[in-house]
This record gives C-alpha cells, sequence and structure tokens, in this order.
C-alpha cells in the first residue's frame, strides 16, 4: 500500500512529487491511497490520483485532506484514516 500526499502550489504539485509520480510504474504498489493539503483547492487530490492512474497503480477513491497547517486533531483524523484504509484493504 502507496500512501502518497502533497499541497499544491500555484494550481499545481510540488515539481519533486511530479517527478516522482513519472517514475512509478505498475506493480511497484498494489494500491494508493492519497492524501492532501492545501489553502482552498483539492485540485491536488485529483493531479496525483491522475499520475497514479497513468503509471498503473489502483488508487482508493477515498482521500484525506486538511486546510493548510493540520491541526492536532487533524493529524490524529489522518492517522485514523490511514489505519482504516489499511485495515479495510487487508490482506493486500
Ligand atoms: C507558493 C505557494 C503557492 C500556493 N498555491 C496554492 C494554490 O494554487 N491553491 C491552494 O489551494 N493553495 C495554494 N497554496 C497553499 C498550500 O497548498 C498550503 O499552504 C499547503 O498546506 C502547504 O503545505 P506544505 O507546508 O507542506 O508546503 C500555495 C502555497 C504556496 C507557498
Amino acid at each position: 500500500m502507496l500512501f502518497l500526499g502533497g499541497a499544491l502550489y500555484a494550481y499545481g504539485l510540488d515539481s519533486h512529487l511530479k517527478e516522482y509520480l513519472k517514475t512509478l510504474k505498475q506493480g511497484d504498489a498494489k494500491m494508493a491511497v492519497v492524501f492532501s493539503t492545501s489553502w482552498i483547492s483539492k485540485h491536488s487530490i485529483d493531479l496525483i490520483k491522475k499520475g497514479l492512474s497513468k503509471a498503473g497503480i489502483p488508487v482508493a477513491e477515498e482521500a484525506f485532506y486538511a486546510r493548510n497547517k493540520p491541526s492536532q486533531a487533524q493529524l490524529e483524523e489522518a492517522a485514523a484514516f490511514a489505519r482504516a484504509e489499511l485495515t479495510a484493504r487487508e490482506p493486500l
């Protein structure tokens, strides 16, 4: 299971994340789960999902999103989300 996330910068993904997505290929992960932060737009989630799909990696429909810097409560939500995704897909 690959958990992959990043923020949105000027309507796009960070160049390191874009480059990383290009290196991925089918079989690198059985499944991917996406998370993101941003100021307002959730477009980063679509962009990351698109890159993963292009690489041939199945992507979970649900994604985790928090606005700007996540609060402690949101960090705990993120951890619970990750645990739930892992449990739901066990055994991969
Ligand atoms: C240069 C820059 C450009 C940004 N562009 C956008 C944007 O187009 N849309 C948006 O919703 N948030 C935008 N943001 C907000 C970031 O996505 C948000 O602050 C994010 O949580 C930053 O995560 P980081 O601290 O891990 O880099 C931008 C932030 C910066 C610094």
